[in-house]
């Protein structure tokens, strides 16, 4: 028999449901993004070591700044994991492309970023989808860090191209 007691219950479970659905999928998101960070934390910071090994002071300083920006960002993304009551997952890393020169460096991060800016614009999506603005809002910020470190690396191979690797070098000691 049909009463509003049931169909109270009912659909509140339905709204429950529908919010965890939701969140789930932002967490999966969050914790892929993590992976991200924790990568190029890594990568940044192997990066940044080989320049000051070879001299390069300028270099080591500004690749180590980014290695800290994104460890900011890991960090945040903990932040809002455990939130949403998530478990952050540190232990999974993504493939790293560090390169053997300082060109190949900068190469390879100019396109790691450009696949993060990709997919923080995607994460961002996803969470105006499911009306999650706390995660838009954080994640926007993320993004335009993100924007941020792309601009460098381009910054860089536009030198490294205009005055050649030997002169470029020559100005990060
Ligand atoms: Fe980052
Ligand atoms: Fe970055």
């Amino acid at each position: 028999m049909f009463n509003f007691f049931t169909a109270n219950i009912i659909s509140k479970n339905n709204l429950k449901q529908n919010e965890m659905k939701g969140n789930e999928k932002v967490l999966t998101v969050l914790n892929s993004l993590l992976a991200d960070e924790l990568t190029v934390v890594n990568q940044y910071m192997v990066q940044s070591e080989m320049c000051a090994n070879w001299g390069y002071g300028k270099l080591h300083a500004a690749i180590r700044k980014q290695a800290m920006d994104e460890m900011l960002h890991a960090e945040w993304l903990i932040e809002r994991i455990l939130f949403f009551d998530g478990s952050p997952t540190v232990s999974k890393l993504n493939p790293m492309k560090i390169g053997k020169t300082v060109s190949e460096m900068i190469t390879n991060d100019d396109n790691t970023e450009l696949n993060v800016v990709r997919e923080y614009n995607e994460a961002i999506k996803l969470a105006h989808e499911v009306d999650d603005e706390g995660t838009v809002e954080l994640l926007t910020k993320i993004l335009k860090m993100e924007e941020g470190h792309v601009d460098w690396a381009e910054i860089q191979r536009a030198q490294i191209e205009q005055m050649g690797l030997e002169n470029y070098l020559a100005t990060q000691n």
